[in-house]
């Protein structure tokens, strides 16, 4: 594993409806982008917290790789975002109710008042069931047809850099939280939690996104929200096959192999 740099800086401001032709898409995909760099900031203080409790010397590269890669993750992102706002307009108030309750008020509350190592814990279930999320994503864009339906080439590569790095780090969370002795209790009250918590804020997003949006396609949307949820490589049914999959108790990251496109696609920037 690796850490790699996008260097796309989105000069051309992003257009609102970026991903195909479907605008509902695209601002799901607006409303997650501008939850990445907090998100991807708490996954790696998950992570940090247990670093020095892992002895494996792979995995501990492993550790310094996820880190690093997500936090060009974020920062390619906070490009994005700058970018696309430019279209889609200002979500400071998002961005305060996302990341101000969440990570200002409870997670130090957790993490410093009470400081009970299970929170840790549970910290580190949240992380590993949103990398499961992430990684869900990430393969059904490799899906054949999926990213070329992204037309700009700077976003399509800040997402294909992405999801294939999601995929290629996807079992790091997981596997520390079992080396850490998470159980499977722990694991789905982390799952319920993260799922919870990013479905609710995603439809906030969204929702504000496509009220303000002056060229949505109104006459569409009952349409858009059943293939949101049912077509194949769509968001919601990646979100919910991701769930289901995520509560067996024998449950790996690694039992859903890389993509091969995936694995081109870094071997091909490697190069
Ligand atoms: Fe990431
Ligand atoms: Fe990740």
């Amino acid at each position: 594993m690796q850490v790699r740099k996008n260097k796309e800086t989105f000069s051309d401001p992003v257009p609102a409806h970026w991903a195909g032709k479907d605008a509902l898409q695209s601002h799901v995909l607006n409303t997650l982008s501008l939850m990445f760099p907090a998100g991807e900031a708490f996954f790696i203080r998950s992570v940090k917290h247990f670093a020095d409790r892992v002895k494996d010397p792979k995995m501990q590269a492993d550790i310094k790789a996820f880190i690093g890669q997500e936090m060009q993750h974020s920062m390619a992102h906070e490009r994005f975002n700058q970018s696309v706002a430019q279209n889609v307009g200002n979500m400071d108030w998002f961005m305060w109710l996302f990341t101000v309750p969440t990570f200002e008020w409870l997670e130090p509350f957790m993490r410093n008042y009470l400081g009970h190592e299970k929170l840790h814990q549970w910290a580190l279930a949240l992380t590993a069931a949103a990398e499961n999320m992430t990684a869900g994503f990430a393969q059904s864009l490799f899906q054949p047809g999926e990213l070329e339906k992204i037309a700009r080439p700077d976003v399509r590569e800040l997402y294909a850099w992405h999801a294939a790095e999601e995929m290629e780090h996807r079992d790091l969370a997981f596997d520390v939280f079992q080396q850490v002795g998470g159980d499977y209790v722990t694991r789905m009250s982390g799952m319920a939690f993260a799922y919870g918590i990013i479905a609710a804020y995603v439809a906030l997003g969204t929702g504000y996104l496509v009220l303000k949006d002056r060229n949505f396609p109104w006459s569409t949307l009952p349409q858009q929200l059943v293939d949101l949820f049912t077509k194949e490589n769509s968001l919601g049914r990646v979100f919910l096959e991701g769930m289901v999959d995520y509560l067996r108790p024998d449950f790996h990251p690694s039992q859903q192999p890389m993509h091969p496109e995936a694995l081109a696609y870094l071997e091909k920037m490697a190069s």
